[in-house]
Order: structure tokens, then C-alpha cells, then sequence
């Protein structure tokens, strides 16, 4: 799926860095040739968030973060490369090469398409005279226009053959309708799989309509029906909502029941809410949701099963290190009558005072017992010692040994030797895996924390080089250029051998055209190096300082390297104590 330099190239040229900011952020001062406003990505008041036009890169002074315009379409719309980019092309009305060669891509774009056009044909029934009775739904639901138009539902007329027609018009076959779910064949008799709901188009998280989510108007059976499993979409692997819920600004992802509950929370302002399609969280879409945020609060329905799925997705969310929360809602089903009955205000309450898991856990340890049954009583104390043996913090620990010694009516001491046997044991597991983590080559370590430089001499100098080659390549061409292993770290080392080979094959670069070839931190270094000017009339002289640096320092630096391995050993030996 690689894309070609000039096929990247061009699709930067056809999306004007600042045409495609101003979309999503106001830029409002100018500084010499930047423009400047408020940054996406962290909260500020003052504009640090800077749009160079000549270079067309984007650079935040406040949060460090940086790149091209794909970068910037990347972070703001939280896709991968290659949907980033496709998301671009679509903008410029360009067609992307690859995707003519797989036959099955051909068909999922035809499947999308139609899908598209379904969902535009729904939202206009909607919209239409005709449309009166889901009108009328919505508003008894509370569920306001904005709100319809924001998840962009829509109503399925109460005919047999209404979507069928306008999809045939629009130039799809019976066959590619069926492949979509969109209709039902019985004995040869085609007809609309959706006639008079509610219709929630699926979005998922690149913006394609997979599918749909039809509710009843009013009670009936069966009150959801759901698209098919088809080659664009799977119930197990995406979420409703989420495609709104990513570029959310607060920090965790509330996962609920029903399509319904996730519009009337949005509504609301909580604009964070998803739902899982009608099914349990699967481990897939536990996945998807870790990719997103790393806190997660449930607010499942109140009943059995809602609070038996709640357990099973705690389990899940926290097998991938997030944080779960549990949200009890008292006096409400599921959080859309939560917030009619009692307000927003109440459920942000509610939000705030939410239990963490383990309160949530220890309670649900506790139903499981007859604490008047003595061996009941000592099952209890072992499996909610469990349940606090976990925490990290020893007053955390206390506090929630003493409230369970309390229920168990036996004295503070017990729980506590009880969580301090548990504790022992995992740690001796733990201490396994960190010697089995030692051994893993330092290089992994180096890359999650960035580029660090043993000297700042040298320092400026490597991004120096880094930032004339990239600016001014041409200037390299009469001189000799140093040597990778000059570079004090893996990133710039790969960043200038990736750049001189541009340079040496006299090909032009630019950030864009870097996406694949580099990886998302590298770029943010590139960027972080090249917006910082140069004064341009004295170019030749820096360089020859620079190189002259580089030259002196790599010397010196190379006996220090041993040295540092050691430190770093000994630093990485002290963690994991047994406090
Ligand atoms: N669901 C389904 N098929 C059904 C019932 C439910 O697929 N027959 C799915 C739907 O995605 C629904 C979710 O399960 O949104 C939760 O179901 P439920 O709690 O019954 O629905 P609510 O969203 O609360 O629906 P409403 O408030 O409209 O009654
Ligand atoms: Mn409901």
C-alpha cells in the first residue's frame, strides 16, 4: 500500500496546508510569514499553533506537535496514514493509485458508496413531508434537529420498495443492494430490509457509512434491526458514536447500551459517548476504543445483563491497561432516561462521582457472598484481597482492606496479612517478567522517550545539518557531508539518511512525501528542526560550522556511549522495588 513520492507530493499540493487548517482551526495573527491560532491539541488561551505557507508544515510551540498537512489530517481526525491520505485525495477530488488493483477494494468502495447514498436518502425522507411520523418520534424522544443532523439520521419510508427505487435511479444493481443488507429477497420478491424506523447510519472512524441501526417508531417488534455482517461491515469491531466520540476534548470515552442513550449524551454536551451495536464489548472493539483514550466509563443499563456486560468489559478494557470507571444510575434504566428524569448537571455528577473499579468490583465481590456463612465469609475476604492486592498505592490498599474488614466483621490485620500473601506472589511474578524485560535490546527504550543529547553542542549542530539539508539541499553538493553515525540518536540518524539520499539523487523532498518513509516521531522532529529559521544569506558558513562540530564531538561521544548502556542498566534494575 505504499504511496508514491509523487502521487504524495502532488496530493500536498492540491491540499493547501493553511485551505485545510482554517477548516478546523481560526488562524488569526500573522508573524512574519506564519500564521497563528489557537491549537487543536491542547487547551490554550493564547495562539501558539503556527501554519507556515512556504514550508507547508504546521507547528505547535505550546504542545510540540508538528508535521505536514497529512500529519495535521492524522492527528485532528485521528486516522492512520493511508486514511489520512485517503481522506485528503477525497478532498481534492483525486484518485488514489492503488486501489485499482485489488478487486476486492472496488468493491468495498462500491459497497460505500451505496451505502453513502442510502444514508443521504434516508436523511432527505427525514427532511420530507412524508417523513411527519419519525418527526415526531425524535421530538418525543427529545432528540433535537441539530442532534439528527450531527449523527446524520434519518427515516426508512413505510414501503416496500422506496429505498430500492431511488438506489436503482442512482445507477446500483439489485444484487450490490442485497450484498449491502439494504434488501431482503423472499421466493424472488426483492424488498426494502428497512420500511418505516428510525435509521442510525453506522460511521466508522475514516467517516464510511458501513451500515444501519433502524429503530421502530414506537414499540414493536423487533425494536433494532441491524445490518448484516457484510465485506464493509462487522458489529464486532466498530462502535457507534465513535466517529464523533475521537475528536472529543474530554479525556475518556463513556460506553453505553443503545444508539439512543449516544445521541441524547452528545446532545447533552458529553460528546464522548459510543455504544457497541447491540452486542456485548468484544475484545476488538475493546482494542479499537484503546486506540482512542485510555480511560473508559461504563454506563451500561442498570438491569442483570447490563450489569453482568459491565463485568465482562472491565475485564477486557483492563487486559489492555486502561482505567475503567462504573457509573450507577439510580432512578433511571440507562443514561438517555437518566438525563431526562434528572438533567445533564445530574450526570455529570454523576460522572465525577463515579466509582472506579475497584469499589465497583468489591461491591460486586461482596453480592456473591453470604457474610453470615463463616466459610462464605472467608471466600469473600480472599477474593476482594485479591481485588485490592492490585492497587499500587499502601494507603489506597488500607483504606479498602479496612472497609472490607468491616463487612467481614474481622479485625483490619486479617484482610491486610491476607492482601500482603497476595501481593507476594504477584510480585514474584512480576520480578520474571522484568528480568525477561532486560533483556530486550535498549533501543526500544531510547525510542519511546525521544531524542535526548548527551551534549547541546552537538545538538544544535545535528539539526542543523538536518535543517539545511532539508531546506537547502543543493548546498550539500559541494561539500562533504558527515556521517550518519555522527547523529546521537537512531531518529536523527535515520532522518539525515533518509534526507542526503534525497539530496545525492537530487529528488525534491517534502515533509508529506516523508509520511511512510519516516515514522510519526521522526516527523515531529523533522518538523520541530525545519521551522526554525536559518539566516538563509549565511547558509555555506553554518553548515561548515556544523559539520566541523559534528566532526570534533563524535569522537568524544563514542567512549561515552559504553558508559551510558551501563547507567542505563542500573536505572532500569532499580525500578520495580517493593514498595
Ligand atoms: N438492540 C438490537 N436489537 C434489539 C434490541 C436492541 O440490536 N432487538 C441493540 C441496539 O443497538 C440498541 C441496544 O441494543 O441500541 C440497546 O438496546 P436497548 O437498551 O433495548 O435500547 P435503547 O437504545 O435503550 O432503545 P430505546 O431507548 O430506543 O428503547
Ligand atoms: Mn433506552
Amino acid at each position: 500500500m505504499a504511496f508514491s513520492e509523487l502521487f504524495l507530493q502532488e496530493l500536498a499540493e492540491r491540499n493547501d496546508i493553511v485551505d485545510v487548517v482554517s477548516s478546523y482551526v481560526q488562524l488569526t495573527k500573522r508573524s512574519g510569514s506564519n500564521l497563528f491560532g489557537l491549537c487543536p491539541f491542547h487547551s490554550e488561551k493564547t495562539p501558539s499553533f503556527s501554519v507556515a505557507p512556504d514550508k507547508q508544515i504546521y507547528h505547535c510551540f505550546g504542545c510540540g506537535k508538528g508535521g505536514s498537512v497529512i500529519g495535521f489530517i492524522m492527528e485532528i481526525e485521528n486516522l492512520s496514514f493511508p486514511d489520512a491520505v485517503a481522506f485528503l485525495a477525497r478532498r481534492a477530488g483525486m484518485a488514489i493509485p492503488e486501489q485499482e488493483d485489488d478487486p476486492n477494494a472496488k468493491k468495498r468502495e462500491r459497497m460505500l458508496s451505496l451505502n453513502r447514498e442510502a444514508a443521504r436518502f434516508f436523511y432527505e425522507q427525514l427532511k420530507a413531508p412524508s417523513g411527519a411520523p419519525a418527526r415526531e418520534y425524535l421530538q418525543r424522544r427529545q432528540l433535537s434537529g441539530r442532534t439528527a443532523t450531527n449523527f446524520g439520521l434519518g427515516f426508512a419510508p413505510d414501503a416496500w420498495h422506496s429505498l430500492t427505487d431511488a438506489m436503482k435511479a442512482k445507477g446500483f444493481t439489485e444484487r450490490e443492494l442485497f450484498d449491502a443488507g439494504l434488501v431482503r429477497n423472499r421466493n424472488g420478491n426483492v424488498y426494502d430490509t428497512f420500511r418505516n424506523r428510525l435509521m442510525f447510519p453506522v460511521i466508522d472512524v475514516r467517516g464510511n457509512v458501513i451500515g444501519f441501526s433502524g429503530r421502530i417508531l414506537g414499540d414493536g417488534e423487533p425494536k433494532y434491526m441491524n445490518s448484516p455482517e457484510t465485506i464493509v461491515f462487522s458489529k464486532s469491531h466498530n462502535l457507534f458514536g465513535l466517529n464523533l466520540a475521537k475528536k472529543s476534548k474530554m479525556g475518556f470515552i463513556i460506553l453505553v447500551e443503545g444508539n439512543v442513550d449516544v445521541a441524547s449524551l452528545h446532545q447533552a454536551g458529553f460528546d464522548c459517548a459510543v455504544a457497541s451495536l447491540g452486542t456485548s464489548l468484544t475484545p476488538e472493539q475493546a482494542r479499537l476504543l484503546s486506540r482512542y483514550t485510555n480511560e473508559i466509563v461504563i454506563a451500561y443499563d442498570g438491569d442483570n445483563a447490563g450489569q453482568k456486560a459491565a463485568q465482562r468489559a472491565i475485564g477486557l478494557l483492563e487486559k489492555l491497561d486502561m482505567r475503567v470507571r462504573v457509573l450507577r444510575m439510580e432512578g433511571a434504566k440507562d443514561p438517555d432516561e437518566y438525563i431526562k428524569n434528572f438533567g445533564a448537571d445530574a450526570f455529570r455528577n454523576l460522572l465525577e462521582g463515579s466509582e472506579n473499579h475497584i469499589e465497583y468490583r468489591l461491591q460486586s465481590v461482596q453480592q456473591k457472598y453470604d457474610l453470615k456463612v463463616d466459610e462464605q465469609k472467608v471466600s469473600y475476604v480472599k477474593e476482594a484481597a485479591g481485588v485490592i492486592a492490585q492497587l499500587p498505592g499502601s494507603v489506597e490498599r488500607e483504606v479498602y482492606a479496612m472497609r472490607v474488614a468491616e463487612q467481614a466483621g474481622i479485625p483490619n490485620t486479617a484482610v491486610l496479612d491476607e492482601i500482603k500473601r497476595q501481593r507476594k506472589n504477584k510480585l514474584r511474578t512480576a520480578q520474571r517478567e522484568l528480568t525477561r524485560d532486560q533483556l530486550r535490546p535498549i533501543r526500544q527504550q531510547e525510542k519511546r522517550s525521544g531524542v535526548r543529547y548527551e551534549n547541546p553542542h552537538s545538538a544544535a549542530a545535528e539539526e542543523g545539518v538536518i535543517r539545511l539539508l532539508y531546506l537547502d539541499s543543493a548546498l550539500f553538493h559541494s561539500v562533504q557531508p558527515p556521517k550518519p553515525e555522527q547523529f546521537s540518536s537512531p531518529e536523527l540518524r535515520h532522518i539525515f539518511t533518509v534526507l542526503l539520499e534525497h539530496a545525492e539523487q537530487k529528488r525534491p523532498v517534502s515533509l508529506a512525501a516523508l509520511g511512510e518513509t519516516l515514522s510519526t516521531q521522526e516527523l515531529q522532529i523533522l518538523t520541530r528542526i525545519i521551522q526554525q529559521d536559518d539566516a538563509s544569506d549565511r547558509r555555506e558558513q553554518a553548515l561548515a560550522d556544523y559539520i566541523n562540530i559534528l566532526s570534533t564531538d563524535s569522537l568524544a561521544s563514542e567512549q561515552t556511549d559504553l558508559r551510558a548502556y551501563a547507567e542505563k542498566l542500573k536505572e532500569r534494575k532499580g525500578y520495580g522495588g517493593t514498595k
